[in-house]
């Protein structure tokens, strides 16, 4: 079905240009590469899925409780507004915040499927352009994936938050070629990274529990990769060079923190946009999310040497300073081993399966003959 046929408000023009700046650049040397790089390389290829094949999609999802959300979650509960709704209208708020949640990590998706793709054109390293081309791949999966679970099992899309998609053009208007990287795959990944984790960790549903478990494996070779190449390209900056990027990582993340939260939803039920903020603001649980939403990105800034003191500043300010002192290695490595042993899991009990078949098959066929 035609996304345009599910979309709750109109997402306006079908297609959004961004004009490119910035060179497209060519290496003649193919056989200088980081040796870490394109260990990361190798590993993006052998690592290589099929979203069709190893995601059930028959498993089953009601769209009006999609994730297992708890009540607590909503940003309405404990409002008038939540008691006045019957259980029906509850279902249908679930529905278009979990569409909303989805078609936000889907538009993200191909943002980072655009990125990664102009980072194989800009980067000047072959090593880098060979690890971005197996990216560019994972992010389409991604993208892949979240589309049909959009279309198959909610029946409803959402556009693109407006902040969101102004970070994204920042990201992509600009002409240095780490901006990708930093506008990309440290602060949106990062951040869709961590509400991926806490969807994962938390939902109680089969089937997007698969899904981010398996994003969330490609994923973390994403990060090793952002911080990979910044690290060894920030070094070479000077100061005031730094100070530039750790402005826009400072904007980007108050944006994100106070701009990306679902209003749009609220707006949907008849809520002025005005009071939709400060119902947002003011749920205990949606505080505790937002702050954990930084758990992932602060680490990965202060790592890759964009630790000045305003930024320091800032993530104090916003109570997330602490979180710089994360293990990321330690997260990432997490990441992988969950997705593998939900496969492991996922094998064990379709073996059980075929165990059990094969006896009531044995069974029957003694009883027959006996
Ligand atoms: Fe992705
Ligand atoms: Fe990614």
């Amino acid at each position: 079905m035609p996304t345009f046929d599910v979309y709750a408000n109109d997402p306006g023009e079908p297609i959004w240009q961004v004009p490119a700046s910035g060179a497209a650049r060519f290496s003649w040397e193919y056989d200088d590469g980081r040796e870490r790089l394109l260990a990361l390389y190798q590993k993006g290829k052998d690592k290589q899925w099929d979203g069709q094949l190893r995601i059930d999609w028959d498993l089953e999802v009601d769209p009006y409780d999609a994730l297992g959300t708890p009540e607590e979650a909503m940003a309405l509960y404990g409002t008038p507004y939540w008691a006045k709704m019957n259980e029906r209208e509850r279902g249908e708020l679930r529905k278009h915040y979990a569409s909303w949640q989805f078609s936000q990590f889907l538009h993200g998706e191909q943002g980072a499927m655009i990125c990664a793709a102009r980072i194989v054109e800009s980067v000047p390293d072959m090593d880098a352009k060979f690890y971005s081309a197996t990216q560019t791949m994972d992010e389409a999966r991604h993208a892949e994936i979240y589309g049909r679970f959009l279309h198959e099992k909610i029946g409803m899309v959402y556009p693109i938050n407006d902040n969101l998609q102004s970070l994204l053009g920042d990201t992509l208007r600009d002409s240095r070629w780490d901006m990708p990287y930093l506008g990309m795959q440290v602060l949106i990944e990062g951040l869709a990274l961590a509400a991926f984790g806490m969807i994962r960790d938390t939902t109680n549903k089969p089937l997007p529990k698969q899904i981010l478990a398996y994003v969330m494996q490609d994923e973390a070779r994403h990060v090793a990769f952002g911080r990979m190449a910044l690290r060894d390209y920030y070094k070479q900056l000077t100061d005031a060079e730094l100070r530039e990027r750790e402005e826009f990582v400072i904007e980007g993340c108050y944006l994100m923190r106070d701009r990306l939260r679902g209003v749009e939803v609220l707006e949907n039920f008849g809520i002025p946009k005005a009071e939709a903020e400060q119902l947002s603001e003011r749920s205990e649980f949606l505080q505790l999310f937002r702050r954990l939403l930084f758990s992932r990105i602060v680490p990965c800034v202060k790592d890759i040497g964009l630790w000045g003191e305003r930024l320091q500043q800032a993530y104090v300010d916003m109570g997330v300073f602490e979180l710089g002192d994360s293990n990321l290695d330690l997260l990432m490595a997490q990441d992988e081993e969950i997705a593998e042993k939900l496969d492991a899991e996922r094998f064990a009990a379709e073996e059980r399966e075929r165990v059990a078949e094969v006896g009531e098959a044995i069974e029957a066929g003694q009883r027959l003959t006996g």
